[in-house]
């Protein structure tokens, strides 16, 4: 069945693609669906009463679809371009006073650090970095964040699993320590969603921004965010236009959407919004087994990567998630990564700590491990 399931990807063929994390690839039903809704878009308007019903209906399924499979309700759900957008619609809505805080992880996205740097000179803020790098194989990551909270401290910007190293965090304690003293949690989902089991109603999160382009293999330039009711309250639209608001008799904006609508803009391309949907309906009869069959190919990969000498894996036991981060012993990453894509083998050099990452993900094959690790071999001789 997984065989069958693999073969619906058009562009995996005589390929050995290790960069979902990157970028999913996308399912031939994904592919046809996005032309499908190009068509009946141009068919239905593009301008007219007809589309503009299609565009509201699109945005919620797609809401709906989403909200499924994170355990969360559509309300709470806004669409983005990607998960940069996301993390900065959370970032720049806070109302931000001299002197606050923000706490963040050493190993999160440049993108986001950009921002979060942007804010601190906008603001006047004080931004600290907590080191959970070191605790990829020791060490209590919770414990860390909580030595580094201060009583200014207003947001936690963290990834629930670390885009470097693969390690998967503790996030339920950790939301449970910030918010015993009152500091929101802002997650970088964009290595999780499509990946674990979640439910973010429980995890309680405040704000978890995802992208479907990575893990869920849906097309470029649809991701999400997550707002929890109780922060919705209190965080503001940033970039503001006809979709974040209600209109009254005369056109004019009354007031902004009750709901996760209220962090959306103006005109975007709705045709992706159907590829989203999909792609996870494409992965659905995989969805109780996908963490556990990722887990069982990136223990695989690891297992035999950690049998070649001149490897390193950066993690001393199996990972618990599809990010399989190693180092050669020569250092010669960046010529390892041109070695194999000129073999039609896919991964990527990570700088910071300096390796080389493969993503695996449920429908990676062990012969595509196999071939990976035969390849590495080969280099390194
Ligand atoms: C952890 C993390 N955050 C953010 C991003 C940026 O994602 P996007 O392009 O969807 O904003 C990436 C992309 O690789 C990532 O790995």
């Amino acid at each position: 069945m997984i065989e069958q399931h693999r073969s619906e990807f058009p562009f995996l063929r005589g390929k050995i693609y290790f960069n979902y994390g990157g970028q999913g690839s996308m399912p031939q039903s994904a592919i046809a669906v996005l032309h499908e809704a190009h068509d009946r878009f141009q068919e239905l308007g593009p301008f007219s009463s007809a589309a503009n019903a299609w565009i509201v209906e699109e945005g919620n399924l797609t809401r709906s679809a989403i909200a499924k499979e994170l355990g969360a309700t559509p309300d709470t759900i806004t669409l983005t371009e990607d998960v940069s957008v996301g993390c900065n619609i959370a970032l720049w809505g806070m109302d931000w006073k001299d002197g606050d805080h923000i706490l963040m992880s050493d190993c999160e996205h440049q993108g986001i650090v950009a921002a979060v740097r942007e804010l601190q000179r906008r603001f006047d803020l004080e931004v600290s970095v907590c080191p959970l790098l070191d605790t990829l194989n020791l060490g209590d990551p919770s414990a860390i964040v909580k030595q580094y909270l201060k009583p200014n401290t207003r947001l936690f910007v963290v990834s629930h699993i670390l885009w470097n190293t693969g390690q998967v965090l503790p996030l339920e304690e950790m939301v449970e320590i910030c918010h015993a003293q009152s500091v929101q949690v802002l997650v970088d989902a964009a290595q999780s969603v499509g990946v674990l089991p979640l439910n973010l109603t429980a995890l309680q999160a405040d704000y978890y921004a995802f992208t479907g382009h990575k893990w869920w293999c849906g097309a470029a330039g649809v991701g999400g965010l997550y707002v929890r009711p109780e922060a919705r309250e209190s965080l503001h639209p940033t970039f503001i236009g006809w979709r974040s608001v209600i209109t009254d008799a005369t056109g004019n904006p009354d007031r902004f959407q009750s709901d996760g609508r209220r962090y959306e803009i103006a005109t975007s391309a709705i045709p992706l919004y159907s590829a989203l949907r999909s792609a996870i309906e494409f992965h659905a009869p995989f969805a109780q087994d996908r963490y556990r069959m990722i887990c069982d190919r990136s223990a695989y990969l690891w297992e035999r990567l950690t049998q070649l000498s001149n490897v390193k894996c950066l993690k001393q036991s199996a990972p618990e998630a599809g990010l399989v981060s190693f180092q050669l012993e020569n250092g010669k990453h960046a010529q390892l990564v041109q070695f194999l894509e000129e073999q039609n083998i896919f991964l990527r050099v990570i700088l910071n700590p300096n390796c080389v990452r493969a993503c695996v993900h449920y429908f990676t094959s062990e012969n595509e491990i196999d071939l990976l690790v035969n390849a590495i071999e080969k280099f390194n001789q």
